[in-house]
Parts: structure tokens; sequence; C-alpha cells
């Protein structure tokens, strides 16, 4: 049985009072679910990381970074390395976000090294893959989604891998209130799951967790989680509301 893994991804929200009394809500939402029912963290902005990452110490949420970069330290104006996420408290971090692909122009190869040196610095990677809306109208998901797969996690052991989380964000549900029917995000979960015992083997195929991305919001989280192959959710805008979040947390155990 995989843990189920629900994660807000703050994006570029909040500001240092908001970001705190957010995650102090969501910890006193939380502190009443069984630790060993699913694992849940937040993605404050790198500026509040510190400060909402004080509000979790010593709760069940994790803290998780939206990025990182690949280099461990020198010449990179305005990057962040996984050693600094790491020294301020950081478990998880985002790779390959729809919007730092799309926005912001990374590329696999960018994505792959940043998976890397995540792993390498004693961070989680959650890594991010999904089609665009005129991907998905051409019948192209499944060969997007194998690429951004066999590209960002090139490299990796076995033992690299079980690190990882794979999210499924389709491009065309982020932020649009499209969510993914729980099958078209089933089918696709599937492959990334074949995928998996393809590069890797069965064993770590049947462990790797999956989430879903894309438009969750407390009333189709269920339906979603049901799911076989979804393990959990990355949440966007529902995240920054602590009850939508917290509900969205419990109706996953
Ligand atoms: P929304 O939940 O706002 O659609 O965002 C999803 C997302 O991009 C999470 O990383």
């Amino acid at each position: 049985m995989r843990k189920p893994f629900i994660a807000g991804n703050w994006k570029m929200n909040t500001d240092g009072h908001s970001a705190v009394k957010l995650a102090e809500s969501i910890v006193s939402g939380c502190s009443d679910l069984d630790s060993g029912s699913v694992d849940v963290a937040v993605c404050p902005p790198f500026v509040y990381l510190q400060q909402a990452g004080k509000a979790l110490s010593s709760s069940r949420v994790a803290l998780g970074a939206q990025d990182v970069y690949f280099e461990q330290k020198g010449a990179f104006t305005g990057e962040i390395s996984a050693a600094m996420l790491k020294d301020i408290g950081c478990t998880y971090a985002i790779c390959g976000h729809s919007e730092r692909r799309h926005v912001i122009g990374e590329t696999d190869e960018l994505i792959n090294k940043k998976v890397h040196a995540a792993i390498s610095g004693g961070l989680l990677p959650i890594l991010c893959v999904g089609e665009l809306l005129e991907e998905r109208k051409a019948s192209k998901t499944a060969e997007v989604v194998t690429r951004q797969m066999k590209k960002g996690l090139a490299g990796l052991s076995k033992e690299k891998m079980s690190a990882v989380t794979i999210a499924y964000e389709p491009v065309w549900a982020i932020g649009t209130g499209l969510t993914a029917t729980p099958e078209q995000a089933q089918d696709v979960h599937a492959l990334i799951r074949n995928l998996l015992a393809e590069m890797f083997d069965r064993k770590i195929a049947g462990e790797i967790r999956i989430q879903y991305g894309g438009s969750v919001k407390p009333d189709n989280a269920r339906e979603l989680m049901q799911k076989e192959d979804v393990d959990g959710l990355l949440v966007g805008g529902a995240s920054l509301k602590a009850d939508d979040f917290v509900a969205i947390v419990k109706s996953s155990v």
C-alpha cells in the first residue's frame, strides 16, 4: 500500500504574515490525523520558507521548496542550492513544475540535473510532468509524458529513484477550474507506473507515489484519490485556504 501524499504548492502567493498564518492553520487542522495515515507538505515561496517552516516545526506537516538549482554553490546569482534548502529544514523540492517549463522555459535536461542535485543534497524531489492542451488534443499525451519521464529521470539508480515522487499535472487543468476526470488521471497514472516498471523495475513502480495536480478542490479530491494509481495530490489554489487544504488532506485518508 502506498501512503497518500498531499502537498500544497503556494506558488508566488502569500506574504510573511499570511504565510505563517496559513502554515499554523494547516498544522492545527491536521493535528488530529493519525501520523501513519498520510504524508503532508507545503511549499511556500523561497523567501518565506524559514518563517513558515518555524510554524511547522514539530508538526506532521513537512516543508518543501518550489524549485532547486542544480549547482552546489558559486556564482549563480539568484539561485538556491539543495544544501541551502536542506539547511533551513526542507524535506521536498518540486522539480520541473509546468510553470517553470512553460513560463520560465526550463528544459527536460535542466530538470533532470535538478532532480539529481535534489537527491544528492538529501531532498526528496517531486518531478512534475504533464501535457499542454494542444498536445492532449493532438493525442500526444503519452508521447509527451513519456519523454518528460525518461529525460527527467535519466541516470538515476534504482536506489535514488526511491526518493522521487511523480506529479502528473496536465497543464490545461492547472488554475483553470478544469479538472481531469478521475478516469483521465488514472489512464496517465497507469502509463507512468508502467514506464517506471520499464525504466527501473516492478517493485519500484509499485512503491513510487504518483500525485495528480490541476484544479484539485475539496469536492473532487476523494474521487481522484479513489483511483488505483492516484496516490496523492499536488494542490495549487486550494492550498492557499487552510480549510480547503485540510479538507483535501482528510478526504485522502
Ligand atoms: P491548481 O490547483 O491551482 O490548479 O494548481 C495545480 C498546481 O500547479 C500545483 O502544482
